[in-house]
């Protein structure tokens, strides 16, 4: 138990520290290598290019999380403590194997293992919010400041799926000329909000959930003014956005410190966001579709708990 423990903490730092690079390395603009990829031929002692040392660190840190758990596995079954386990059974299946044929599918069953551990690792959001709550307690709006990625989440789910996409129809209150078009006073303006949060130069691959776009690289949450146009434009802007700002953060902070939510297993499909529909481009909200929202674990559930007799609801 203890070694397991120790293992898996240790495969949680090692996770962390492989998810740190890869938010340096792959948040746009970050490093110039991602655009001119010419540029990975320059030797790494010229400066400016020192994103190579990084690159090896992220590479190693990658072999590690992979190699770790089969390492661990092997260990188990030479002193007979290893668990039932997806690992334990294809190692034991290895066995059964000698020569390059072997060789081959333990490479293949190593990177195959590794994706799935390494896959279900990138629980970010409830990192951040176990870092700031301890699970003692549910996040509240103090803790706000000290969750930067739930509140780059937040504004990700305002811009990828508008809820109003087309916002509501304008008239100009005088005569304009805008990038050459003549629009007379009284015309009917519509402003295209989901062009706007969709548009690639502003939002690199815009169909990808990626609430590491409105990260700096140290960590902080970058402003956004594009944003502000998910609830409308000019003085009729909407109103109750700040409510909006507010209530978001707390129900995605306070569900996801508490509940893993997962597409439901027999919902088929890849998962990609084309299999779920939404409402008219009026007032867009999604369609009925099936998830499961399950208590992270005992500890979760004791805190769901305990807040409900709190609030008495
Ligand atoms: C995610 C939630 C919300 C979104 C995306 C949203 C978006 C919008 C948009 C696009 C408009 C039209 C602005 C324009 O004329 O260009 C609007 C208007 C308005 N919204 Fe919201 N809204 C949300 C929630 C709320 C809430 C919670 C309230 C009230 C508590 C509210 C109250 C209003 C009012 C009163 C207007 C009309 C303002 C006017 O015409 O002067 N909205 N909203």
């Amino acid at each position: 138990m203890g070694s397991t423990h120790r293992t898996a903490s240790r495969k949680l730092g090692v996770a962390k520290k492989l998810t740190k690079i890869s938010r340096r390395a792959t948040l746009p603009g970050a490093l110039l290598v991602n655009d001119l990829p010419l540029l990975r031929h320059i030797p790494e002692w010229l400066p400016w290019f020192s994103y190579k040392p990084l690159a090896r660190r992220g590479h190693d840190l990658g072999q590690e999380l992979i190699n770790e758990p089969i390492k661990f596995v092997k260990t188990g079954m030479l002193n007979g403590t290893a668990q039932p386990s997806l690992a334990l059974e294809q190692l034991q299946e290895l066995e059964k194997l000698s020569g390059t044929e072997r060789e081959e599918a333990e490479k293949v069953m190593v990177g195959a293992i590794g994706t799935l551990y390494t896959a279900g690792v990138d629980t970010r959001v409830q990192d951040e919010l176990d870092a700031v709550t301890g699970r003692e307690r549910l996040p509240t709006f103090d803790d706000r400041p000290k969750l930067p990625f739930v509140e780059a989440v937040c504004k990700e789910i305002l811009r990828w799926r508008p809820v109003a996409p087309l916002a509501v129809p304008h008239a100009t209150t005088k005569d304009d000329v805008y990038e050459g078009f003549f629009i007379p006073k009284g015309a009917l303006v519509i402003g295209n909000t989901w062009a706007i949060l969709h548009d690639p130069e502003i939002y690199s691959e815009p169909d990808v959930f990626k609430p590491e776009r409105y990260l700096n690289l140290d960590g902080s949450v970058r402003d956004d003014p594009t944003l502000t146009v998910a609830f409308g434009y000019g003085r009729r802007i909407c109103p109750g956005r700040h409510l909006v700002d507010a209530t978001l953060f707390i129900v995605v902070a306070s569900l996801l410190s508490v509940f893993n939510v997962k597409k439901r297993q027999d919902a088929g499909g890849a998962g990609g966001s084309s299999e779920y529909t939404y409402t008219g481009a009026h007032v867009s909200r999604p369609n009925p579709f099936p998830c499961t929202i399950v208590p992270r674990d005992k500890r979760a559930e004791e805190l769901i708990i305990s807040d409900t007799m709190a609030t008495g609801s």
